[in-house]
């Protein structure tokens, strides 16, 4: 059961998790802007899930209902995309989490957040 990058991940692109990853899982993708997880290499460490500022990753069992077709878009965007081990800027567009919140909260959404999120 590998971990799974989300929407919220899409336009920010912090990459700390990519610095933390120990089997160098995550992969660069340059439409839409963000990493996914290769869920073959993933070995359900949780330290991407703490790193992330905007806690955009989740185990696969506790992916959000509004957020599901994550799990089948980070199998297929790793296909074309680079892979990433380094941290490097974020993107001009990266909001905080409180933002990404607000946004989810504009669209009627109840977005939990992951369990292991510090
Ligand atoms: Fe995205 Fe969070 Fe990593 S915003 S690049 S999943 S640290």
């Amino acid at each position: 059961m590998p971990h799974v990058v989300t929407a919220r991940c899409v336009g920010c692109r912090y990459t700390d998790c990519a610095a933390v990853c120990p089997v160098d899982c995550f992969f660069e993708v340059a439409d839409p802007a963000m990493l996914v997880i290769d869920p073959d290499t993933c070995i359900d460490c949780e330290l991407c899930v703490t790193a992330c500022p905007v806690h955009a990753i989740y185990p696969e069992d506790e992916v959000p209902d509004v957020y599901q077709e994550w799990i089948e878009k980070n199998a297929e965007l790793v296909a074309d995309a680079e892979n990433i081990t380094e941290q490097k800027e974020p993107l001009p567009t990266a909001r905080d989490l409180e933002v990404v919140q607000a946004e989810e909260k504009e669209k009627g959404w109840d977005v939990e957040e992951p369990s292991n999120a510090s």
